[in-house]
Formats: C-alpha cells, structure tokens, sequence
C-alpha cells in the first residue's frame, strides 16, 4: 500500500473530483501535507482520516463550515469521530426505515382509495431543529458553573438523575448516576466519549417505569418540547424530584426584560405565544419558583448570556448555537443585526442601557422549578 496518496489517486479512490479536493485544499478543511518523491503533492495518512471525516460528515448532509468546527475540535479524536459518525449513519438508516414504511402504508391507503391528510403526508420529515442547528452547538454552549451549582443544590441528595432535553451534558453533575434522554440525533454523537448514556426519546413520552430516578432535571429545553406540561408531569412520574432551568413566557417575563428581545428582536413574541407561563408550568407540578440571576460575565452562551457584552451578539459563531435565530428566520435576523450594530457603533445601546454597566448579574427572567 503507497504511503502517501496523490490529489489524482484520492479522486478515483473516493469519486471527489480533483476540483473539490482543491477547494478543500484552499479553505484549509483538508491539506495534502506531503509530496511524493516525484514531488507531487500527496496526502499522508493523518490527511486521509480528515479526508474521511469530512467526506462522511459531507454525505450525512453537514456544512462545509460545521464540517471544520468538527473536525478542528480538539477534544474528539479519530476513535470519538468513527462513533459519532456510526451515530449519525444509523440514525439516517432509521429515519430512511421509518419514511419506506410511511410511504408503503400511503400506497396501501391510496389502493384502498384512502387518501392521507396533508398533515399526515407532512409529520415524516418532522421538525429536527437540534439537527440542523447541533454542531453549531459546542462553539459556544458549556457549563456556566455558578448555575450548575444553584442546579446541584436543587437536586440535593439525589443520586441518581435523570436529565431531560440533555443536549451535550452541559450541566450533568458528575458525582451522580446520570441517565440523559435527547431526541436529536446530532446533539447525541456530540456528547463526549465517557458522557452518561444516552437514550433518544422525547420529554413528553419517557421510556421510564414511575418512580424510576431520585430526580429528574431539563436545562435550557423546556421551550423547545411541543407539550411542556405533558412533559414535566412525566418527569413528576418517573422521579421523585423534578428541577427544571426555564425562562419566564409571559409577556412580563423574558421577552420584556431583555433589551435584545424587546428592542432588536420582536419576533420573539410570535416564538412564545400561546406558551404556558412559568407560573402555570410550576402549578401543574406543583413546583416552587426561583429567580435565576445571569451573571455578566456568563460561561454558557445562551441566548440571554451576553446582556452586558451586546458586541458578541454580532459574532455569527455566537447565534448559531442559539436556537432563537434559527427559529425567527434570517430576515428579522439580519435586521437585528444590522441595527444593534449602529446602535452600538453610535452609542445608542450605551445610552439606552445605561443602568446596565454597573450590574454584575441580571434578573431576565430565567427561573428553576423545583417541585
Ligand atoms: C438548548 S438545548 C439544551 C441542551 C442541554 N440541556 C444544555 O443545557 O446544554 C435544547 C435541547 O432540547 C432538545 N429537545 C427538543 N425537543 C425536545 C423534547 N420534546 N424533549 C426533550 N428534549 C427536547 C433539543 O434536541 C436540544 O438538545
């Protein structure tokens, strides 16, 4: 087997044309590092296992962008990579499975002169937001440790945790038993290796017997589930202690607070309408409510992290791995944008957020149920 491999042998070996392995070349995603003693330039084999990441990360549809952040994450090797993307393959296997078996049940339906409802037609592509947005995720989303310890303290003695909605595993207290549940497929292959295990469900229909965890915890994803009271009284049912980090829905709450929403992004309004407030979701479980102050300086870049760094909000790294942008669409976002950054440039935040500078933490609206 030739140790190094040209740009013309890689092409034939894989079906890339020469032209898109340049291009690789150009934007730094994958270099042949090396010549061939003729002096061609050639692929060494750390080239070729990129090389098979990006073309594998490629076919399962991913970004040429999301591609890199991916790859160039020093915290995943080679071995993590083969099994995120084993992950993912499957994952495409399944939902192909699941679509063949849609399908065959429409032509079964149409020969029997049944015609499927357009919804019906529609709910096999279902909505995979944390799909497309998930690799986006890890750039800037990770522990902020002062509220992981208001989450820890909330959870008190229990030892084993089950954690909703779990994303990556930012806030899984390590001293615990934990068992994390996530629908999105993407978010799963992105937790590390070693990360607690992860079963792929949703919060409204947990895979769990009654009573099964101490606690049950759901950072940050109580937004995202189509039924949250449905989902939060399966919590109640399979652990004995319910904590959940949400934001407050009702027009009082969060959207007001918060300069950006209120003054950038008015969109969010249609984003939480109809929602249940926080005080209803506590009701229905019977939980207390406490206020969650952001600190200034806050380590997990959610959406409401920044309130007093407003220039990071203009860094496209920052709100792609915030499902809000994502979810109010590219226009209102781009006009957000467009305006913060005048006003900042202008000094018309300053002037507006005056009161701001001296806070060290913000109430936003951000709550913890604890029932
Ligand atoms: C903002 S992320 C938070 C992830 C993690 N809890 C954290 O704090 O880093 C929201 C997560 O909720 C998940 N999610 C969306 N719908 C859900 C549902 N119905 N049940 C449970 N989780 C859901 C998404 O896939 C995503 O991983």
């Amino acid at each position: 087997m030739a140790e190094h491999l040209t740009v013309g042998r890689v092409a034939g070996l894989t079906g890339v044309s020469v032209r898109t392995l340049h291009h690789y070349d150009q934007i730094g995603l994958v270099r042949p590092s090396t010549r061939t003693a003729a002096g061609h330039r050639a692929y060494a084999a750390a080239d070729v296992e990129r090389l098979r990441e990006v073309l594998a990360y490629r076919r399962l549809g991913f970004g040429l962008r999301e591609i890199a952040d991916l790859v160039d994450d020093p915290a995943t090797d080679a071995l993590a990579h083969l099994h995120r993307l084993r992950g993912l393959l499957l994952d495409q296997r399944d939902r192909a499975a699941a679509m063949v078996t849609a399908i065959d049940a429409e032509l079964h339906a149409r020969a029997r002169g049944i015609m499927t409802t357009p919804e019906e037609q529609l709910t096999i592509f279902g909505p995979h937001l944390y799909d497309e947005i998930g690799c986006a995720y890890p750039a800037t989303r990770r522990t902020e440790p002062r509220i992981a310890a208001r989450v820890r303290e909330a959870l008190g003695d229990a030892r084993t945790v089950l954690n909703v909605g779990a994303g990556t595993g930012s806030y899984e207290p390590a001293d615990r038993e934990v068992t994390a549940v996530e629908p999105s497929a993407v978010m799963r292959a992105l937790r590390r290796p070693g990360a607690a295990p992860c079963v792929a469900a949703g919060a409204e229909s947990l895979p769990f017997e009654d009573g099964s965890f101490d606690a049950a915890m759901a950072f940050s994803t109580l937004h995202h589930w189509r039924d949250p009271v449905a989902g939060l009284r399966e919590m109640r049912r399979v652990a004995r202690r319910v904590v959940v980090f949400t934001h407050d829905a009702s027009d009082a709450g969060w959207r007001h607070r918060f300069w950006l929403s209120r003054d950038y992004l008015p969109e969010t309004a249609a984003l939480v309408a109809g929602r249940p407030s926080v005080d209803r979701l506590a009701a229905a479980i019977g939980a207390r409510l406490e206020p969650v102050l952001i600190p200034w300086d806050c380590a997990d870049g959610f959406f409401e992290a920044y309130w007093r760094r407003p220039e990071a909000y203009l860094d496209e790294h920052v709100r792609r791995a915030v499902s809000v942008w994502t979810r109010v669409g590219p226009e209102p976002e781009r006009r957000a944008v467009a305006r913060l950054r005048e006003d900042l440039a202008s000094g018309r935040w300053a002037k507006r957020n005056r009161e701001l500078a001296g806070l060290d933490a913000a109430e936003l609206g951000l709550r913890l149920l604890v029932a």
